[in-house]
């Protein structure tokens, strides 16, 4: 399975005060208390809201961890820094035989303090370093709100290119937002 090269590994990919790590699933309140922040920072970014998060019972956020540690299909990755989460990335693939090509990435986000120290690129980047090693994937898509400029950013700094653009995807209070959405080609 594709996470246990990275744990055969030691878990990590190397950067210089920023570990990039599989999360044993022990840790999955930490996972939580990651995935609850971003939700709540940054509502404009997912799909998911953090009011319905808030209502998930403990079995599932551990299981949402273990998942994406022991289950083909999905793949997590963390940033820690000092021995604490400040990042993560999420990647999923079906093995429906149509649309086993094509892998998507998602819930990525950096704490605040964070940002603009290569921490979200490096996530993303081993999220598609783990992709390119599965021989079925050939392409990885995402979807972007248009007006978060810094995430559009970044995924074009990948190589992701916008192939797409849905109209009102998402609607918050009374606001709406489009969405890009981009690809990139592995092989
Ligand atoms: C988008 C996000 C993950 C970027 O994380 P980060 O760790 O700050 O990004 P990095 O430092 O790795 O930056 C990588 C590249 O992204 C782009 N980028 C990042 N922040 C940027 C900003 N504020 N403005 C413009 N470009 C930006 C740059 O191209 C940068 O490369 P460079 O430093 O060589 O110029 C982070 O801002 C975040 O968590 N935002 C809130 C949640 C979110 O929007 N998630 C994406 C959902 S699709």
């Amino acid at each position: 399975m594709v996470v246990n090269r990275l744990l055969v590994a030691g878990g990590r990919l190397a950067m210089a005060e920023t570990s990039i790590i599989v999360l044993h699933p022990s840790r999955w309140r930490e996972a939580k208390q990651l995935r609850l922040e971003a939700l709540q920072n940054n509502p404009e970014s997912f799909a998911s809201s953090y009011e319905d998060a808030l209502s998930f019972s403990d079995e599932l956020w551990q299981d949402r961890v273990k998942t994406a540690l022991e289950r083909e299909g999905a793949m997590a990755l963390y940033a820690e820094v000092a021995g604490s989460l400040v990042g993560m990335a999420g990647a999923g693939w079906s093995d429906r035989r149509k649309t086993r090509h094509v892998a998507e990435v998602y819930a990525v986000y950096v704490k605040p303090n964070h940002r603009g120290k290569g921490i979200g690129a490096a996530l993303v980047q081993g999220l598609l370093d783990e992709l390119k090693a599965l021989p079925q994937i050939e392409k990885v898509k995402l979807s972007v709100t248009g007006s978060n400029q810094a995430a559009v950013a970044l995924y074009r700094r990948l190589g992701f290119e916008i192939v797409g653009n849905a109209k009102r995807a998402l609607k918050i209070d009374e606001r709406y937002y489009d969405l890009h959405h981009m690809e990139l080609w592995l092989r």
